[in-house]
């Protein structure tokens, strides 16, 4: 009798794609358990059909114990409310002008919104990210309100500021794991109700509650510059001059700015601009090295340039110690000089924290446009704060400019930190032509790339 042979099942094939983001995503998590975040969003989400994703996206913050405020709004289910009603809504400069008809509307349609909110966020159905969990959510009396009184002539009645926010009972609530559910009206120590604008609620309120992260969850990307390009980060400054440069944006983001721009600098964390009509762009944001909307910082973040002859000097002295100990490739003063045009730095008020080069290699026909990103380097003391990240995006957009398909690295020590920014590693043999010919075998260095 011949003893029957098992042959082993094979092992089942791996989602690189899932179990890659999962792993990159751990460090966010651990870093975001146990801090606040505001997430805004005006009426126009729940008449989109991104509620639901958006709320599944909701809840899985919570459940990794993120506390969460949420503030919402209401303007087009209160113009809703108010056709329905032969009302005109009437506005000056932007801002509704709340007559006691008004206001009727603004009761009914904040009070419908807001128990949709609250039945959304209820939900468990199987197959769901609601599944299992239970979200307490709760609400309250936390904002005061003021009248806005009259400008320009014109009364704005029950339209409201906000006078203050009650933000030791919103953290007992946090505190107390419950999703707090901000409705953008408020009371007057004299009983008076006001309508307010949930731009302004999410700011005093990311504000008092010295939110990590205050989010506006809006109908475009986030922060574009004068030629259209989504800025990816900024500063409250640099925000500040977009503004006072009347640089255009979207209606929604322009209307955010001004509050965010205080928020950022009253202590409230970073403040995020992102479109919730991209499926997951608050995991997007969070989760990924990339982000994907647009985040203002109060720390003044270095200042990101064209390198100039004026730099040599402190490119020089950045990169000479690595140069001494073989980390990166020699370079004399002259080849600098001729090469700064290549380069691109990282100024923290005068001072070079960080640099990096990008140099187009000749290809043959038929071979992809191609170039190589060098001499990346920051300053020992300035490291492990983004600025490195800071800089690689900046050169690959860059390249992306120069219409480059493939950006090549090579490196001796630091492999790892760009294979975890999405390079791969290749063979000597895969470099243009041009390029594998100066190949320093002695270096021995890996050669990796990334597609753009
Ligand atoms: C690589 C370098 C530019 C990163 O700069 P940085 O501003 O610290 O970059 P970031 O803040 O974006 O990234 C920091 C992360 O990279 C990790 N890291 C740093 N050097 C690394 C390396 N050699 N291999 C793998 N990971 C590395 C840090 O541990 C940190 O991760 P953690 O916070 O999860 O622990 C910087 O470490 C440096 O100047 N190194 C020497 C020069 C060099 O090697 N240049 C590349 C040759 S082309």
């Amino acid at each position: 009798m011949t003893a029957a042979i098992t042959v082993p099942a094979p092992a089942p094939v791996t989602d690189t794609r899932l179990v890659a983001w999962v792993r990159q995503a751990a460090p966010y998590i651990h870093a975001f358990r146990g801090q606040t975040f505001v997430i805004a969003f005006g009426g126009e989400v729940l008449r989109s059909n991104k509620a639901e994703a958006l709320i599944h996206d909701v809840a899985l913050l919570d459940a990794m114990g993120i506390r969460l405020v949420l503030v919402h709004g209401a303007r087009p289910q209160i113009d809703a409310e108010m056709a329905a009603r032969g009302l005109t809504p009437r506005f000056h400069k932007g801002l509704r002008v709340t007559d006691s008809e008004a206001l009727e509307c603004v009761k009914r349609a904040m009070g419908v919104t807001r128990i949709e909110i609250e039945a959304m966020l209820s939900q468990g159905l199987p197959n769901t990210p609601l599944a299992g969990g239970f979200l307490r959510v709760t609400g309250g009396n936390f904002i005061t309100a003021r009248p806005v009184g009259v400008v320009d002539g014109v009364d704005f009645q029950w339209t409201g500021a906000v006078r203050k926010v009650v933000a030791e009972e919103i953290q007992a609530d946090l505190a107390q794991e419950n999703v707090v559910l901000v409705t953008p009206i408020g009371a007057s120590p004299t009983g008076e109700i006001f309508n307010l604008a949930w731009e302004e609620v999410a700011e005093a309120v990311a504000t008092a509650v010295r939110a990590d992260k205050l989010i506006y969850l809006c109908e475009s990307p986030g922060l574009v510059d004068r030629k259209r390009n989504l800025i990816d980060a900024l500063t409250a400054d640099e925000a500040e001059g977009l503004l006072a440069k009347k640089v255009p944006q979207a209606d929604d983001v322009a209307r955010a700015l001004p509050g965010a721009v205080r928020a950022c600098r009253a202590g409230a964390g970073r403040v995020h601009f992102l479109d919730y009509r991209t499926d997951g762009a608050m995991l997007m944001e969070f989760f990924t090295r990339e982000g994907i909307g647009t985040v203002l910082t109060s720390a003044p973040l270095a200042h990101l340039r064209q390198a100039t002859h004026e730099d040599v000097g402190g490119i020089l002295a950045l990169i000479a110690p690595l140069e001494a100990d073989g980390t990166l490739v020699r370079r004399g003063r002259e080849r600098l000089e001729m090469e700064i045009d290549r380069f691109s730095v990282l100024d923290l008020d005068g001072v070079l924290v960080g640099c990096a080069a990008l140099y187009p290699i000749s290809t043959a026909k038929g071979e992809p446009k191609s170039a190589e990103l060098a001499c990346l380097a920051v300053m020992p003391e300035y490291r492990r704060g983004g600025h490195g990240d800071q800089l690689r995006k900046h050169i690959e957009a860059r390249a992306a400019r120069l219409k480059i398909k493939r950006l090549f690295v090579l490196t001796t020590r630091t492999a790892h930190w760009f294979i975890e920014r999405g390079f791969g590693e290749t063979t000597v043999d895969t470099l243009p032509a041009a390029k594998r010919d100066l190949y320093n075998l002695q270096r021995r260095s890996k050669v990796l790339t990334k597609a753009l």
